[in-house]
This record gives structure tokens, C-alpha cells and sequence, in this order.
């Protein structure tokens, strides 16, 4: 395929803003919606509408089906073991929350440490910060250096009879640096300690494996990989999920109830209570054919992508980048960075008036902004659809830009 005929697929990608044509660097907040996305969710609530998993009727059944192919594509996507590993939520918001409320309600105490990465994405910090309030637990940073690179060297020593689960973004929303998560899967297991990650901004760009990977929890959302909105996954071990409470009751996720008290169905429906998202969960299924189909031509183009953006911002004296290293390999075509003497913002809603979607701001990553002495920062972040000639005509407003408000 393509990129011009990736590009077709995307009706967004060929309106304008502001009657110039939208050049959208958003990816990582979100990517666009392809058709074949929007046709199988308004199929699903044109003709294929129905309760899943409740009643005997052909809709119901259409719709449940729907909903059960997608789980299994997305465990084949990911490598998953077993369809029972996969619960849908809302987003990778949602499933950190759910790991938070019911592993963490059950398995951390007083006394006992989770261990998360400075650069973490705000979603795998305040859930585990509001289970520490309730518990008595502690929260322990696992530093970046200046690079952006996680210190690994510091992570044995900060393993300790109290860690109960380490976070760890897969790659970091704001660097763009794959981690090594095998390494720290390896570590945190020999010491007992299982393995969270974050996997929001690998799913669309990294071929997953959570076996190779052997993490204990994967959480992801279905509409930073084109699939629609308010759709999540959170892939754990089976004999985890198993161990884990439900975290919240309703209808669907029960075996019996009766007064003196209720068993819960097998996972994973036991943490999927009250209506799903019907309409929305089979996108998956169009969105990993999408994911899976882009190789050849788009992949050697996003890589054309990220080794000119790199270069150009590492090579302008005016400009800060963050997330940089030696090994370009290890980057996804996602770049933050400061301007000297110019804010963030101000960049932003110039660039959007030249048709540059953006983003800018503390990126949900406050304590990473901490670390380097900022409030925000601007980003770019590129998807397969995007063009070499599009990431040129970036890096031109860019300058332009920095030249009207300097
Ligand atoms: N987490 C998304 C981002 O980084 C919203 O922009």
C-alpha cells in the first residue's frame, strides 16, 4: 500500500483548516478514523444493535459476536494466550484504574511500594497515588536521566521486600523512546514483583508480544490505533485476573446473585459489568487489518519521517529536544521539545493557523515536566499516514513561527 492510498482511507486527512490543508500532528492524543472503522461502528448501530451476551434474538447474537470477534482479535493482535486475558474498557485510563482498584485493593498494604517511572503519563500515576492514599502504600520514582532514558542501573536497588508492582510506560507519550521492558519484566520478577505497562503509545507503531514481553498487565485504547473512542484493553496473566476481586458490580458480571450474597461469572466478564460498549468494540477488528497492513512503503516513509524531524530539531541551536538518542531506532516518530525564549502555546496556535495540528502543553506528564524545569512543551507526533512532504512543511513553519515570536 501506499501512503496516498493509506491517506484515502482517512476522510479527515483531506480537509482543510482554516483554508489551508490540515497537516495533523496529533497522533499520539489521537490518530484519525479511517472508514472501514466508521462503517463497522455504524453498521453495529444501524442494523447490528443489540444487547451482548442477554438475549436469544438475531441482533443480540449479531452483536455478540461482533463484540467476541473483536476480543480475539486483539488477543491474537497482542499474543495474548487466551480471549479470557482480555477485558474491554473505556481506554488505557480506565484499565490502570481497574489493575488499581482490584489487584491493588487485594495484593498492596500498608507499608508496601509501587515503584513507577518519572516519565509516566499522569493515568499511571493518580490511580496508583489515590490507592497509596487509601492503603498506607508509597509510590517510588524510578528517575530519567536527561536524555529521557529510564535509569535501569537504579532499579535493583530500588526493589525491596515492599515493592508489590512496578508501572512502566512502553513508550513514554512525551519522549517517544521505547523502553526496555523485557529487561524490567526480568528484573521485577526475579524479585517477585510484577510488571504493568503502558502501552498507549506502542500499540500503533511496536508489534506486541505480551508473551515475549512477559509482563503481567498491558493496557492500551483503541482510539490512539484508529479503532473508535471509549474502547480499551486491559491484557493480564490469566492466573492474575483469576486472583483479582471485581472492582465493579452490575449486571453481566455475576454467576448467582441472592441476598445473602453473589458469585461472579469467569473472567473476564467478572470485571465487565453493566452494557458494554456495543457499538464501538468491533472497531478493533478494522483497526488492527489497518495496524497490520501498513508496512512497505508507509513504514519506509515514517521512518524517512523520524530521521529528518529528528535531525532537523536536534540541529537548530533554538530548539530543545527531549527524548533524544544515539540509537534512532529505539524512537518513535514522536518529538517534544522547547524553543528557547518562545512559549509553548504561543507556537501552537501559530502553527495552527498555518493547518499544524499540534500539541502542546504539560502533556499529562507533570512530574516529567518537573524534571526538566518546564511547564509544557510542544509536540509532534507522526502516524503512517503522514508525509515526508508534510513533516518538510512542518519543520518550515516551525521556523517561521520561532522568527515572528522571538
Ligand atoms: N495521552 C494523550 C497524549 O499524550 C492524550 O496526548
Amino acid at each position: 500500500m501506499t501512503v496516498q492510498e493509506l491517506r484515502k482511507q482517512f476522510p479527515a486527512l483531506s480537509r482543510e483548516v482554516y483554508c489551508r490543508p490540515l497537516i495533523y500532528l496529533d497522533n499520539a492524543a489521537t490518530t484519525q478514523r479511517p472508514q472501514s472503522v466508521i462503517d463497522v461502528q455504524s453498521d453495529s448501530a444501524l442494523l447490528h444493535n443489540g444487547n451482548t451476551h442477554r438475549a436469544v434474538h438475531a441482533l443480540a447474537g449479531e452483536a455478540t459476536r461482533a463484540y467476541e470477534g473483536a476480543r480475539e482479535a486483539v488477543r491474537a493482535f497482542i499474543g495474548a494466550e487466551s480471549a479470557d486475558e482480555i477485558v474491554f474498557t473505556s481506554g488505557t485510563t480506565a484499565s490502570i484504574n481497574l489493575v488499581a482498584s482490584s489487584f491493588g485493593d487485594k495484593f498492596i498494604g500498608s507499608g508496601d511500594e509501587i515503584i513507577i517511572a518519572e516519565s509516566e503519563h499522569h493515568s499511571d500515576i493518580i490511580p496508583w497515588q489515590l490507592l497509596c492514599q487509601r492503603k498506607g502504600a508509597k509510590i517510588v520514582v524510578l528517575p530519567v536521566d536527561e536524555s529521557g532514558h529510564l535509569e535501569i542501573d537504579k532499579l535493583p536497588s530500588l526493589l525491596t521486600k515492599h515493592t508489590k508492582l512496578v508501572c512502566v510506560a512502553h513508550v513514554s507519550n512525551v519522549l517517544g523512546l521505547v523502553n526496555p521492558i523485557k529487561e524490567i519484566v526480568s528484573l521485577a520478577h526475579s524479585h517477585g514483583v510484577p510488571v504493568l505497562v503502558d502501552g498507549a503509545q506502542a500499540v500503533a507503531h511496536l508489534a506486541v508480544d505480551v508473551k515475549d514481553l512477559d509482563c503481567d498487565f498491558y493496557v492500551f485504547s483503541g482510539h490512539k490505533m484508529y479503532a473508535a473512542t471509549g474502547t480499551g484493553v486491559l491484557y493480564a496473566k490469566k492466573e492474575i485476573l483469576e486472583q483479582m476481586p471485581p472492582f465493579m458490580g452490575g449486571g453481566e458480571m455475576i454467576e448467582t446473585v441472592s441476598w445473602e450474597g453473589s458469585t461472579y461469572a469467569p473472567i473476564p466478564f467478572k470485571f465487565e459489568a453493566g452494557t458494554p460498549n456495543i457499538n464501538s468494540v468491533p472497531t478493533f477488528v478494522p483497526a488492527i487489518d489497518l495496524v497490520k497492513s501498513i508496512n512497505g512503503e508507509c513504514a519506509a516513509e515514517l521512518s524517512k519521517i523520524r530521521n529528518f524531524v529528528y535531525e532537523a530539531l536536534a540541529s537548530d541551536e533554538r530548539i530543545v529536544p527531549r527524548g533524544t538518542t544515539r540509537n534512532i531506532d529505539e524512537k518513535l516518530p514522536l518529538f517534544s521539545f522547547s524553543v528557547k525564549g518562545v512559549h509553548h502555546e504561543d507556537l501552537a496556535l501559530v502553527l495552527d493557523k498555518m493547518g499544524i495540528a499540534l500539541r502542546s502543553g504539560h502533556m499529562c506528564a507533570q512530574p516529567l515536566m518537573t524534571r526538566y524545569g518546564v511547564t509544557g512543551m510542544l509536540r509532534a507526533s507522526f502516524a503512517p499516514y503522514n508525509t515526508l512532504e508534510e513533516a518538510k512543511q512542518f519543520i518550515e513553519a516551525l521556523d517561521k513561527a520561532i522568527e515572528l515570536l522571538i
